[in-house]
């Protein structure tokens, strides 16, 4: 079967028109996933599969989306190395038994990472029983080292910037230990979702926008590097990075082995398709407050995004971060049905804005 629209557009390709997915596109602004969501708590919806493969096909089934991403958090790692993930009301990730101490990483056991994370391989399999028949690939993913570990360490209750600072400034060889352990356990993840059979791989290095270049490149970079090499995957799978400040760090980023970089909503995107070499797919970037905005202004904000990158080969339309609670639902099939009805002139080539 010939690749589906997002993976052609992911791998470089021009396409007919361009395939949209959104960040967060399974969520608490869904009705139908709010129904199902009162049922249960959050961690217990990641460990069900039935319940996965449900909610990864609402919104394709709703509003047509390009492509389906795993219903799973970036924490289920350090939750499977025994932190203990909660999600509380209002307040977002918190861990039981965050990282204090070395003799707590040394404990670590990456041998029943598997076993512990079997639950995501299963709700992969079963999720793409349903989505094959549609040819819609499925997105795997997982966090960026630095990311992932901005929750865990200090106090566990959640990501804190002066918090993990204070950690690392203070065992700066813990924090290295912990990232290269965290390092590890994603690479065996991602591949083992990959043999689970997930078309396509993002890393969601999202809180790269707090550091410093200086800590981007001691803290963040060697890391996503280390998973990135260590990630064993046929060429027709992609492996796209997101991170909020990917504008800022793009040149660091030029010599992974990724395929598709993913942007937010302060970046220039056409003088990043003009400054990045083609061999990189670019994904993004609508501003996701505009879909709180009147349809007129939503509609030409699209319109603008979409036009700028008029002829482009490699582009995958998304927002610029995940789509919020407050959402209607109507606007985000009103920016479904506007992507797949602009056509992507094959014929031109993209002209800076
Ligand atoms: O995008 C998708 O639809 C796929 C599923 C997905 C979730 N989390 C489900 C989720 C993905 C890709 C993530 C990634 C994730 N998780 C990131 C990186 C991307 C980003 O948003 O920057 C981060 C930092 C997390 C950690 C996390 N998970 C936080 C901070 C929170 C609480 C904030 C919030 O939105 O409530 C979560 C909870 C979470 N993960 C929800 C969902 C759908 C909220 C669900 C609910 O409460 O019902």
């Amino acid at each position: 079967m010939e690749h589906s629209l997002y993976i052609r557009a992911a791998l470089g390709q021009k396409t007919e028109r361009f395939p949209i997915w959104m960040m967060r596109q399974a969520g608490r602004y869904m009705r139908e996933y709010q129904n199902i969501r009162k049922h249960y708590p959050l961690v217990e919806m990641f460990k069900t599969p039935e319940i996965v493969a449900k909610v990864t096909l609402q919104p394709i089934t709703a509003f047509g989306m390009d492509a389906a991403i795993l219903f799973s958090d970036i924490l289920v790692i350090p939750d499977a190395l025994g932190l203990g993930l909660n999600f509380i009301e209002n307040q977002g990730p918190v861990f039981s038994r965050p990282i204090e101490t070395m003799a707590q990483i040394d404990a670590l056991d990456l041998n029943c990472l598997h076993e512990r994370l079997e639950y995501v391989y299963t709700s992969i399999r079963l999720t793409q029983a349903q989505l094959k028949p549609l040819n819609i690939p499925l997105i795997g993913f997982a966090g960026g080292p630095f990311t992932v570990a901005s929750y865990c360490v200090g106090s566990g209750k959640g990501h804190d910037l002066n918090t993990v600072l204070k950690f690392y400034f203070s065992q700066p060889h813990l924090m290295h230990r912990f990232l290269d352990v965290i390092a590890d356990a994603t690479i065996l993840y991602l591949n083992r979702q990959i043999m689970a059979g997930v078309d396509a791989i993002q890393l969601f290095e999202s809180w790269m926008s707090v550091l410093s270049r200086e800590l981007f490149i001691e803290l963040a970079l060697p890391y996503l590097k280390k998973v990135i090499e260590g990630i064993q995957r046929p060429s027709h799978v992609p492996i796209t990075l997101f991170g909020l400040a990917n504008s800022v760090f793009y040149p660091l980023l030029m010599d992974l082995d990724i395929q598709v970089i993913g942007f937010d909503s302060k970046a220039h995107l056409p003088e990043m398709r003009k400054a990045i070499p083609y061999q990189f797919a670019i994904q993004g970037h609508l501003d996701p407050y505009f879909l709180l905005a009147p349809h007129s202004i939503l509609k030409s904000q699209v319109s603008k995004l979409l036009d700028s990158m008029q002829g482009s080969s490699g582009y995958i339309f998304n927002l610029g971060h995940g789509v919020m609670p407050e959402v209607p639902e109507e606007n985000v099939l009103r920016v479904v049905e506007q992507v797949k009805a602009f056509q992507n002139d094959l014929e031109t080539s993209l002209c800076v804005l």
